[in-house]
């Protein structure tokens, strides 16, 4: 099981890292434009591997795509990251023609890979990668959802003060900082909705921090978070790897699921070895609907600013 990670920055070396420690892939390899950049990561990263005890094997390679034939899955995490005071959205131009040349590059090597994207905007780059490309839709995913999830949960377990691994809770919509659709009505607490405990203002504040989770990191950190991104794609290839075929909010090609059409946007998914393998449609009341329907307009927009 042969994974690749293109972009050896901090979101692309904790991915390799985790899916390392978790120990389910033969080999990872990372590929950076930045000469020496990613063999670094990996020489590092594979110095770890008697301390933490994983047998993944780590190689690194400054743009040589043949290093990466035959990957099961690719990530793709390339491109520049936002500071303080931006939109995900404001990175389009620069990340568009990086993403259009990853994309195009792996599956030449790697005509069976699924890829992940999690270059920003997340759900304007996986459309972008699905136009481009024109592989079987499954076979293209937009990981947005599953980071903003765990952020979700970690803010519910804030505010129940339990631990979170007690909460269940799923953000659909774009991953933007005004389109996450946080589904606070559906968030349970070991199968009790969060709304027996939690005041509406309480929720609708949880709602409000996960929605600016990374705008509010990349203002303490000043770049975009690492270590959950990097985590919430570890899981996703895993998901594919193992064919365990979880369920996860991601950015998927929607043709006609939930009354939209001819975009990407976070939905509930099933994830196996055929990448997306269904596209849950779960009942959402109307004001969810009209929600998810303003986000898809925004994504719409963006998605608009292609060309
Ligand atoms: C974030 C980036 C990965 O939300 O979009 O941290």
């Amino acid at each position: 099981m042969k994974i690749t990670v293109v972009g050896a920055g901090a979101v692309g070396a904790s991915c390799a890292e985790y899916i390392a420690i978790k120990d389910f892939a033969s080999e990872v390899v990372l590929v950076d434009i930045k000469e020496g950049y990613a063999e670094g990561k990996a020489m590092d990263l594979m110095q770890t591997a008697t301390l933490n005890g994983f047998d993944t094997t780590i190689t690194g390679t400054t743009g040589d795509y043949s290093k990466t034939k035959d990957s099961q899955v690719a990530v793709i995490t390339s491109g520049i990251p936002r500071k303080p005071g931006m939109t995900r959205e404001e990175l389009i131009g620069i990340n568009a023609g990086i993403v259009k040349d990853v994309a195009s590059q792996l599956v030449k090597h790697s005509p069976d890979v699924t890829i992940i994207v999690v270059s920003n905007p997340m759900d304007t780059m996986t459309y972008l990668a699905h136009k481009e490309l024109n592989l079987p839709k499954n076979r293209i995913i937009g990981m947005g959802g599953a980071l903003d999830s765990a952020r979700f949960k970690y803010r519910l377990s804030e505010a129940l003060e339990c631990p979170a691994s007690d909460v269940d809770g799923m953000v659909i919509g774009g991953h933007s900082d005004t389109g996450m659709l946080p589904l606070t009505r559906l968030a349970t607490r070991n199968s009790v909705r969060v709304t027996e405990f939690l005041s509406k203002e309480r929720l609708s504040q949880v709602s409000e921090d996960t929605k600016v989770g990374g705008a509010t990191l990349t203002k303490l950190l000043g770049t975009s978070a690492w270590y959950a991104p990097g985590a919430a794609v570890s899981s996703l290839v895993q998901s594919i790897a193992c064919d365990q075929k979880k369920m996860f909010p991601c950015s998927t090609l929607l043709e006609g699921e939930y009354g939209l059409n001819d975009l990407c946007i976070g939905v509930p998914v099933i994830i196996g070895k055929n990448g997306i393998e269904k596209i849950v449609e779960i009942d959402l009341n109307d004001e969810e609907k009209a929600k998810l329907k303003e986000s898809a307009e925004a994504v719409r927009k963006t998605n608009g600013l292609l060309e």
